[in-house]
């Protein structure tokens, strides 16, 4: 089993890709979306940065969404924040979100033979077990252009008592899950590499393909739901996403209502509404 991250090798596997043109690694940053944010802050041309990655092996103020921590034992997990600019990408946040979801999925099913399901929006989970998250930050640069900064971190070398007592039985790894020796340099390229596919596929075939692809590796529609948007709770059934990510949700008081991804929180069946 290989534990290091081989940033060679993982260049070369990826020279010619967009996704992948600057490969970046640290071995220790307080989240690899902020080294992204500061390289991006200290050029006067962030667009030239389109398709840059960071890589870490640690984090020490790793985020998650809606502003929740994100924590991972050194060298544990694949922890990559990709760049993307918006004049090269014509894609918003939503697809984004898609994308990275997709693409993640997609390189774990490529390393192993596991097929984790997408959970809405953007978490792959195995038997209901958390495996990996996506974060995706967007910001207008003072040079003018839209990027968007998307972070994926996914488990790898995780033992159980890895995680914090609260997780350990709504979390898991590919150790955990795979009989297979997990390697996370494989992983990078094959997520840099599926990262690359689908936001070429996106731009010349626009964003259904991608909706198309999410669905039919996520939970399937129609299942119960309950979840807290804007401090209120709803409960219902899921129908659909938009192509902005957006959850569409048949509410038990007869409306049917889209939840945006960037201020909701899908409730687990024993959580409190409060
Ligand atoms: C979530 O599930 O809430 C999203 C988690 C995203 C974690 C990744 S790890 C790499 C990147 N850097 C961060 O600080 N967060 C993302």
């Amino acid at each position: 089993m290989s534990h290091q991250l081989d940033i060679d090798r993982i260049r070369h596997a990826v020279k010619g890709q967009h996704v992948g043109c600057r490969v970046e690694y640290l071995p220790e940053v307080a989240s690899t979306n902020d080294e992204a944010w500061h390289l991006l802050a200290s050029t006067t041309e962030p667009s030239t940065w389109g398709g840059a990655v960071i890589l870490a092996d640690h984090q020490t103020a790793g985020r998650g969404r809606l502003g929740r921590s994100w924590e991972s034992p050194r060298g544990a997990s694949l922890l990559c924040s990709i760049m993307i600019a918006e004049d090269e990408a014509q894609v918003r946040s939503g697809e984004l979100m898609l994308m990275s979801a997709v693409a993640a999925r997609d390189a774990v099913v490529r390393c192993t033979e596991l097929n984790p399901q997408i959970k809405w929006p953007n978490d792959l989970v195995i038997g209901g077990r958390k495996l990996a998250g996506v974060l995706i930050e967007s910001r207008r640069m003072a040079a003018g252009c839209g990027v968007s900064v998307c972070g994926v971190g996914i488990n790898c070398l995780q033992h159980r008592g890895h995680f914090d007592p609260a997780l350990a039985i709504s979390a898991t790894s590919l150790e955990l899950e795979s009989a297979l020796p997990v390697d996370r340099t494989n992983l990078a390229i094959a997520l840099l590499t599926e990262f690359d596919r689908r936001l070429l596929d996106m731009r010349q075939t626009g964003g259904e393909g991608l909706r198309r692809a999410w669905l039919s590796s996520s939970e399937p529609m129609g299942r119960p739901i309950r979840l807290r948007s804007a401090g209120k709770a709803y409960s219902g059934t899921t129908v659909d996403i938009d192509p902005t990510a957006a959850l569409m949700v048949q509410l038990d008081s007869g409306v049917r209502r889209a939840f945006s991804a960037h201020d909701t929180t899908v409730l687990h069946a024993d959580e409190p509404i409060a």
